[in-house]
């Protein structure tokens, strides 16, 4: 793993900020850094930028942008800075950042209600709040903020976007709506996940001079998934490799009027690689499942010896695509529990599981809720999920066991308590707001389940493979539109890397 895709809570790079200052590296030279990288992203970005407004608050986020107004000086642009807290008052590396702005030629004036931001700015620094953020958000950054997203000029947070929580990606109220965040020294695990990918632009990560022993010492949080990951756990493929040694994949699911989902799961399945997939349904989606995709062995889903013998054959299932929650439902989960083996659990599935038709946990499952079918199994509001999704998909983890896939921009995927075992995708894109989905994303994790991935491995490169292809067909076709079924193909060539 790269060490700069790990993702850290705001006290653990408070932490490496210190450790790094500990080992004789000044913070204000820290600093100089920060803004040094902040000004280059902005000059490479916006070459033609002359006029820069930046909008300082009172603690080292608002010292960063002193730099950055300073630095932006010296090079001859025109600096506008507007402070939220009287220069004076700033204490530590952030004064020297302010005798450093003032020696550098910068005009400071004092923040109030009635500021506009130019028209004629083109580029807005956001360095009002940082990790140090604590709380809502209070007058007047509030009115700073909601200025700074009146502007129609790109705007660049530093560190994170103010008004963001830098552990959960929750909104503290009014915030910054970024197109560009430098983020330093480390990534912070909530510019990920909750509401962040709405606000924090492109992520640029800033190491500054944090020695690279520490930073691979220090605690942390999961990692970041990254497409260079597919090259190195995906299952390789030998010359005399046969249709046995790549699994056979059991879905069950699909009652009459919901036969598309269990279908789209299967195929897919097939198209990531399954050696063999067969498809237990109601009678009635038997022939289309056939016509769609002859290659898997559909039958009907019927309680008792027939299922018995299917589980039995399978070297995963997934159930509850389309299952319901009725008796037939209850009674197809309560056969595919009682036997061995790993399964993965989704949609009226998880319902099921909620209503104690599937036992109550199981170490070699994998649950894929959405924010809403987290909440119900875990008896709390969506909202409370979203608050705090690592916090929320932990808890699934402690009650249920095995590996939790937690859905929605910015999935997480939860397979035990440290960080080797947490991990976020940044790949999505709006596209995927569309029905389906899901079921697709079961059915490619389920795939390289029984290809022999670990549950964790194959939940956290079934969701990049998805994530990725996703994105690689709004790319090429746009997002409006994006069906489920069209990532197959997308997907299959994720899958086959270096070809
Ligand atoms: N509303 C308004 N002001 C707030 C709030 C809030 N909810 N929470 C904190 N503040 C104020 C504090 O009073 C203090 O003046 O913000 C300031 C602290 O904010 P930060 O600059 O985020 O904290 P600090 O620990 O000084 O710096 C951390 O420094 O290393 C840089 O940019 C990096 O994010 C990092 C930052």
């Amino acid at each position: 793993m790269m060490a700069n895709a790990r993702l850290y809570s705001a006290g653990q790079v408070q932490a490496l900020d210190q450790s790094t200052i500990a080992q004789g590296v000044p913070g204000f030279t820290l600093m100089m850094q920060a803004g040094r990288a902040a000004l280059d992203e902005i000059v490479r970005r916006w070459p033609a930028a002359r006029r820069l407004c930046i909008l300082c608050g009172g603690g080292n986020n608002g010292g960063d942008g002193y730099v950055v107004a300073a630095l932006a000086r010296r090079q001859g642009l025109e600096v506008q800075l507007l402070a939220l807290r009287a220069p004076d008052q700033l204490q530590g590396e952030a004064g020297e950042a302010v005798r450093f702005a003032r020696e550098s030629g910068v005009i400071i004036e004092n923040w109030h209600q009635d500021v506009e931001i130019p028209v004629d700015t083109d580029v807005i620094v956001d360095a009002l709040l940082g990790t140090g953020t604590r709380g809502e958000i209070r007058a007047p950054f509030d009115d700073a903020i909601a200025c700074i997203n009146r502007s129609s000029a790109p705007v660049v947070a530093l560190d994170i976007p103010s008004g963001l929580n830098a552990d959960t990606g929750a909104l503290l109220g009014e915030t910054v709506e970024a197109v560009l965040t430098v983020t330093f020294i480390a990534r912070k695990f909530g510019l990920y996940t909750g509401q962040a990918p709405d606000v924090t632009g492109e992520i640029v990560l800033a190491p500054l001079a944090v020695a690279e022993s520490t930073l691979s010492e220090s605690d942390y949080v999961g990692e970041l998934l990254e497409a260079a990951r597919l090259q190195g756990t995906l299952p390789r493929r030998r010359p005399t490799t046969h249709k046995g040694h790549c699994g056979h994949l059991l879905v069950v699911g699909g009652q009459p009027g919901f036969g598309g989902s269990t279908i789209m799961s299967a195929e897919t399945a097939a198209r990531l690689g399954a050696g063999l997939v067969s498809l237990a349904t109601a009678s009635v989606h038997i022939p289309p499942a056939l016509t769609r995709c002859p290659e898997m062995m559909v039958h009907e889903a019927r309680n008792g010896l027939d299922l018995e013998s299917l589980v039995d054959k399978a070297t995963a299932v997934l159930i509850g695509p389309g299952l319901g929650q009725g008796a037939w439902g209850q009674g197809l989960m309560q056969t595919v529990m009682n036997a061995a083996g790993p399964r993965l659990v989704d949609a009226d599935g998880l319902h099921l599981l909620a209503a104690g038709y599937a036992g109550e946990r199981r170490d070699d499952w994998i649950l894929t809720p959405h924010p809403g079918e987290a909440a119900m199994l875990l008896d709390c509001s969506v909202a409370e999920v979203q608050a705090d999704r690592y916090q929320a998909a932990l808890n699934l983890h402690r009650r249920y066991g095995g590996v939790i896939v937690l859905k929605g921009a910015g999935t997480l995927v939860i397979g035990g308590e440290g960080p080797e075992a947490c991990f976020i995708s940044p790949f999505s894109n709006p596209g995927m707001a569309s029905g389906g989905m899901g079921d697709v994303l079961g059915g490619m994790i389920a795939s390289l389940l029984v290809q022999g991935l670990s549950p964790l491995e194959a939940a956290a490169s079934g969701v990049l493979i998805h994530g990725l292809a996703a994105d690689d067909a709004a790319r090429e076709h746009g997002e409006r539109g994006l069906l489920a079924s069209d990532l197959a193909c997308y997907a299959r060539r994720r899958a086959n890397p270096g070809r």
